[in-house]
């Protein structure tokens, strides 16, 4: 089972509808909380989670997609990772993309470069009909 390998996946959930992006991103704040991430670190990760699946909202289509978190900490370092994938028209140009105030779609273009700057490590792969964004948040643990 890969999940043995990749980390616990602690939810999954469907992002067809706006109120899914509150849902996941209350969630994903309410584990951070648990496992041990500062309220700041919280709303970062809430943010970015936000905007990736507020994505999925505006470009993905109909099918919608979905964002998985996976607990990956260990006893030194506090490790989530976010996993938002679609099955939409995809990205065409990433690089474009993860630039400051790219948009096709009249936003401000802030979404994706700023989830790259909340978070410690950020991916994208893209072709039509998958999209994926990767995304972890790692501390080091405060022992004593
Ligand atoms: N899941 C996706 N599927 C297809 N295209 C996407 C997806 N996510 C982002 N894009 C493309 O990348 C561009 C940049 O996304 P980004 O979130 O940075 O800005 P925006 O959504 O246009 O505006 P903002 O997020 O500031 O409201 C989008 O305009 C769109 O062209
Ligand atoms: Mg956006």
């Amino acid at each position: 089972m890969s999940e043995a390998v990749t980390g616990h996946s602690i939810f999954s959930i469907e992002i067809t509808d706006p109120s899914d992006v509150v849902s996941a991103r209350s969630k994903a704040r309410e584990i951070a909380a648990g496992l041990g991430l500062g309220s700041a670190d919280q709303t970062r990760l809430a943010t970015a989670i936000s905007e990736i699946t507020r994505n999925v909202i505006q470009y993905a289509g109909p099918g919608g997609g979905v964002c998985r978190l996976f607990d990956e900490s260990d006893n030194e370092w506090i490790r989530i990772r976010i996993e938002v994938e679609d099955w939409g028209i995809g990205i065409t140009d990433v690089v474009a993309a993860l630039r400051d105030g790219y948009s096709t779609g009249g936003g401000l273009g802030a979404g994706l470069p700023g989830a790259r700057r909340l978070m410690d490590q950020f991916d994208i792969q893209s072709h039509p009909g998958c999209t994926k964004v990767e995304m972890s948040m790692i501390r080091r643990r405060h022992h004593g």
